[in-house]
């Protein structure tokens, strides 16, 4: 049976035998292939479906881990800022540890499905008129005032569980892939990837490394523009950030892996989430999409070979944001209790 990360990776995480494991059983997720998007790059394409962790997305393989270390040492309380699912993992394995959570979060900037998990599972929410950045300074300043430990993936136990993501990849393919394509936000995962393909080659899991390919919302690329962005903004709210706090760990593994990370636009998200949703059959939210529109981006600009072995992170599941969801989807039809109006309107009759 499957017990989470921390069992399954105990020797390459810190953690030590007193280490009290709070675990939902995350990781293990799926790693699907999609021949949608291999006919269109001419490439071999996988999904690495993060939606399928216990709270919805790739946080809670950082948040095991990042939770079971701070009850270690004998937190009460943990604190993170968040575009939302952070919000959602820290209350999660808060509720499970049975301890106190409290999260900051940008008003009106985060998914309803996000906001639900975190009220849902007790947390103290703090909407901030701010953005993300703003709520990641004061959420560092209170762990340093007061006893409650700093969850954002500044704490690097989130990014030693969040590597285990490409361990899994190496294991399921054999070797790591060629490319890996991946969302940016606070640039943590990008970051977690990294150590995790570095640790696989050290210790002989795999041959090499694959080259990152990072993408942020064009309207919220600090990394690509090389500069703060101020008022960032962009349909994918969980990606909306303008000061990552791992930029230089970022760009050490685009250049270390011989990567890149661009931009993509709202437009090629949408249209990534709606072909991942219509064609591939998986449902992610908007900023997950962003590794998939960023890899068409890049195979159209040739920046992608022909016959590459490709993994793209898919980081959310669709269902974080049903507001969205419903809001570009076609319409439902409404009919009475009659089969012969439902056959009219399946065009059957
Ligand atoms: N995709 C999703 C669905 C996210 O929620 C995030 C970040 C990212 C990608 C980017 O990952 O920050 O490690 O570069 N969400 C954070 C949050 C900021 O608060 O939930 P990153």
């Amino acid at each position: 049976m499957w017990r989470g990360l921390i069992e399954q990776y105990r020797d390459r995480l810190p953690v030590t035998d007193k280490t009290p494991v709070i675990t939902l059983h995350e990781g293990n997720t799926p790693l699907v292939p999609a021949p949608v998007l291999s006919d269109r790059t001419g490439c071999d394409v996988y999904l690495k479906v993060e939606g399928a962790n216990p709270t919805g997305s790739f946080k809670d393989r950082g948040m095991t881990v990042a939770v079971s270390t701070a009850v270690e040492h004998g937190a009460k309380a943990i604190i993170c800022a968040s575009t939302g699912n952070t919000s959602a993992s820290a209350a999660a394995y808060a509720a499970r540890a049975g301890i106190t959570c409290a999260v900051l979060v940008p008003q009106g900037k985060i998914a309803l499905g996000k906001l639900a998990q975190a009220l849902v599972h007790g947390a103290k929410l703090l909407q901030v008129s701010g953005n993300f950045d703003d709520c990641l300074a004061m959420a560092g300043k209170l762990s340093q005032d007061y006893p409650v430990a700093l969850v954002n993936s500044v704490n690097i136990d989130r990014l030693h569980g969040q590597k285990t993501a490409a361990f899994e990849i190496v294991e399921a393919l054999g070797d790591a892939p060629d490319i890996h394509c991946m969302p940016v936000g606070n640039a943590g995962n990008i970051s977690a990837y990294w150590l995790g393909y570095t640790e696989d080659v050290a210790a002989g899991n795999a041959t090499k490394t694959p080259k990152l390919y990072g993408f942020q919302a064009a309207g919220s690329a600090p990394i690509v523009n090389g500069a703060v962005v101020p008022n960032p903004s962009t349909i994918a709210t969980a990606i909306r950030i303008g000061n990552p706090a791992s930029w230089t760990k970022a760009l050490d593994a685009r250049d270390a892996s011989g990567g890149l990370i661009d931009a993509v636009t709202d437009r090629e998200i949408l249209s990534a989430y709606r072909l991942l949703a219509r064609e591939v059959g998986v449902f992610v939210e908007l900023g997950s999409a962003a590794s998939v529109a960023g890899l068409l981006q890049a195979s159209a600009a040739g920046k992608v070979p022909h016959g590459s072995r490709i993994v793209c992170t898919v980081t959310g599941h669709g269902l974080k944001d049903p507001e969205w969801a419903i809001s570009t989807a076609p319409a439902p039809t409404t009919i009475g209790n009659d089969p012969l109006a439902a056959a009219r309107e399946l065009g059957l009759a």
